[in-house]
């Protein structure tokens, strides 16, 4: 399906803008992965494409409107020139649909994220018949077995790879339930051999990724025998995964980071508020109790291991007891890298005609939450001036005079690398630091080779 060539194309050429999450930069890739087989190449400049593809988020307020006012940039841009093919992917393309198509007679498709299979079909079909195609419909099942057959190429150090999509949760919140569909997870030997290609091809990290990764099962696979089995692979230095649930931190993924010589010591784990009546009212399944004890097992597990999570402030209903049991939370897991963000009311779901609380006690409770968690990061990242620590160089910085390369915990860190080490672990000593950078200079001979 959709491997044939473009019969009309010389030099087609596809600008692809993304927003959102890090599954949004997997299909952004994925998506090129697919058009290059029509004979598009991808470029980085507006004004070069005549393929124009924003793939979009709907997670929070003014997603909508950001992609329209985003279309008006195009226009402009375009406003003396041939006008490009308009495609909207992703969350906001689910969400509106043919509303799209109604709003902005700009755009010439709209494909949802369960539908990135058909998209060479539907590009080749429309310049055919210049005919506006809205294609929604759920089907992972034929994405994945479509985008199995073709090559991963991202080619980077550290790689996604998509082992989980869709969400069954329904947090009273949250649009992911209906912008990505059902849960569902990809079959274990398509991953592991998805695995193998990008490691064949350069990853020497590899971040698996979900809307809810550790609910994975695949006729009782779990994410734990994922991570012992894409660990086997020599070339793999690194695993990461994300983003996961509390409830379904279960036992053998606990018992993971025992066995594991490459999972990483940062466990993102979204709680978004410290407070149980709140997490009741937003639908999270688990109690704050039920949080700590995940933390405690994996703190006695490995005392190294950090937690960081995402934070909403201002949810309805949420007192000042609430916002303090967030706060005490905090001072007391000391999560690193955090997000956090106001509540944001969202079409379709249960929380949308909730009642507000004042706009100005939200921003002030946010501003507390965000200093606290600020303070935790700069901590973390003064505690290991003068220390030797491992970094998995990805690439050089953009002058070309330093390496850049991440910690375990995922933290940028600059310093005088060579282009040799990409894609090395290296040891650094850290001399400096700010609020999301470590600097600091290698202490290895890069050409050593590090288990
Ligand atoms: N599946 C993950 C989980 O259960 O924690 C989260 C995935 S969601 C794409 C990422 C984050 O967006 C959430 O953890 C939440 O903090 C934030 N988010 C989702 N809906 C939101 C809303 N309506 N307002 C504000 N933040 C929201
Ligand atoms: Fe959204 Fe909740 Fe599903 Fe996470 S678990 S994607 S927050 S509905
Ligand atoms: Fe946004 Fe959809 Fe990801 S709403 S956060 S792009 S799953």
């Amino acid at each position: 399906m959709g491997l044939r060539k473009n019969p009309n194309n010389m030099s087609q050429k596809i600008f692809i803008k993304t927003f959102g999450c890090q599954m949004n930069e997997y299909d952004s890739n994925r998506i090129f992965d697919s058009v290059k087989k029509i004979g598009y190449e991808k470029t980085k400049k507006y004004e070069e494409a005549n393929c124009y593809l924003l793939n979009t988020c709907h997670i929070r307020d003014k997603a909508k409107e950001k992609v329209y006012s985003e279309i008006g940039r195009v226009k402009k841009i375009f406003r003396s020139k041939k006008k490009p093919l308009v495609i909207i992917t992703g969350c906001v393309a689910q969400a509106e649909n043919q509303e799209m198509l109604k709003r902005e007679p700009y755009i010439d498709l709209v494909i949802g994220p369960q539908a990135y299979h058909k998209i060479n079909d539907t590009i080749l079909s429309y310049t055919k018949k210049k005919k506006k195609i809205e294609e929604t419909e759920f089907d992972a099942i034929s994405k994945f077995k479509y985008l199995s057959k073709i090559k991963n190429e991202a080619g980077k150090v550290s790689s996604f790879l998509t082992i989980q999509e869709g969400c069954d949760k329904f947090c009273h919140f949250c649009v992911v339930p209906y912008t990505r569909g059902p849960e569902y997870s990809r079959p274990f030997e398509q991953i592991l051999d998805e695995a193998k290609y990008l490691a064949d091809n350069g990853a020497k990290e590899i971040v698996l990724l979900g809307q809810n990764v550790n609910a994975y099962d695949n006729e009782g696979h779990r994410l734990s025998d994922l991570i012992l089995n894409i660990e086997k692979l020599p070339e793999i230095k690194r695993i990461r995964y994300t983003t996961s649930h509390p409830k379904d931190m279960t036992e053998d993924l606990i018992e993971v980071y025992k066995t594991s010589k490459k999972l990483m010591p940062l466990v993102h784990l979204p709680v978004q508020s410290g407070s149980n009546k709140i997490l009741k009212s937003m639908n999270r399944k688990h109690t704050i109790e039920e949080y700590l004890n995940t933390f405690d097992k994996l703190k006695q597990i490995n005392a190294r291991i950090e937690f960081s999570s995402d934070f909403i402030i201002g949810y309805p209903g949420e007192e000042n007891q609430d916002f303090k049991d967030t706060f005490s939370l905090i001072e007391k897991i000391k999560f690193i890298n955090s997000y956090s963000f106001i509540f944001s009311p969202r079409p379709g779901t249960v929380a949308e005609n909730l009642e507000l609380i004042e706009k100005k006690i939200s921003i002030e409770r946010l501003e507390k939450i965000q200093t606290i968690l600020l303070e935790n990061q700069v901590r973390m990242n003064k505690s290991l001036e003068g220390k030797v620590i491992d970094i998995l160089v990805e690439n050089l910085t953009e002058d070309k005079s330093k390496a850049f390369g991440r910690s375990e915990y995922m933290t940028s860190v600059i310093f005088n690398g060579k282009k040799s080490d990409i894609g090395k672990i290296v040891q650094v000593r850290i001399k400096d630091s700010n609020r999301n950078t470590l600097f600091g200079e290698v202490i290895t001979n890069s050409n050593q080779k590090v288990a």
